[in-house]
């Protein structure tokens, strides 16, 4: 099985037989004081085949700031795929933001997969939770209960997506982090809030070749699930290898 493979930013096409993918993760793009990211889009587009966002697309999951990065997106001329973050939910428009970004032409994963180019994609936010044995349990509260409720219905979310990818190349993208490697960096006490080790346990379970994520901004780039599937943080404030704020993949 070929793993995903990290490139610098070249201008030579993805090998024979494999698709370039270019992610990046929280762009928490504001209604004020934003960077535009039209001019790294139209860089992206000359470079990848497809670009995929790993949520907290917006800063508080405002309309106004969704139709600001869907205005950005027109810049893009590949096809993109996308997740939303728990930023996105903030101020309970998310059914709004939805539509902005689908309206944009984005494929919105929401526990679907697609198939582009030869590469299945499955989808979905995921959830905190914590890692290992040290993940949170349903016992006690009906709050706490929720929480991992929550959890584990995200975690089915993904094997539902996963089950409908037919590609032997798949990649899945998340917000939340699968394992505690690529959440190092930031402080341990927060750790069970930046993801599950849920999603890698059903990870683990397909033929995956890679996974990326976001959320953790101050974490690790690469890691692994235990069964050995490559993880990567793509979220923008993570230093990648190609000295850029999307990673590059050829799958
Ligand atoms: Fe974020
Ligand atoms: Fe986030």
């Amino acid at each position: 099985m070929t793993e995903a493979k990290d490139e610098a930013i070249t201008r030579e096409p993805a090998p024979a037989g494999t698709t370039r993918i270019a992610a990046l993760g929280d762009l928490h793009v504001k209604e004020h004081g934003s960077p535009s990211y039209k001019e790294l889009f139209e860089e992206i587009s000359q470079i990848a085949e497809i670009l995929v966002l790993t949520g907290d697309l917006t800063d508080l999951g405002k309309p106004k700031e969704a139709e600001i990065l869907a205005a950005d997106l027109r810049a893009c001329s590949i096809p993109v795929v996308a997740v939303l973050g728990n930023h996105d939910y903030e101020c309970g428009c998310v059914e709004e933001v939805s539509k902005i970004m689908k309206d944009a032409g984005v494929q919105l994963l929401e526990g679907q997969a697609v198939e582009i180019k030869g590469v299945g994609f499955a989808g979905v936010k995921g959830f905190a939770g914590g890692f290992g044995r040290h993940m949170l349990g349903s016992f006690g509260e009906p709050a706490i209960k929720a929480m991992v409720a929550e959890s584990v219905e995200e975690t089915m979310r993904l094997e539902n997506a996963l089950r409908q990818v037919r590609s032997e190349r798949a990649m899945v993208v998340l917000h939340y982090a699968p394992i505690p490697e690529t959440v190092m960096g930031e402080p341990p006490e927060i750790y069970p809030f930046l993801g599950s080790s849920r999603l890698a346990e059903t990870i683990d379970r397909f033929p995956v070749r890679a996974v990326v994520h976001g959320h953790a901004h101050r974490g690790t780039y690469e890691g692994r699930t235990p069964g050995g599937a490559p993880v990567y943080n793509v979220a923008s404030h993570i230093e990648k290898p190609t000295g850029r704020p999307y990673a590059l993949f050829d799958l």
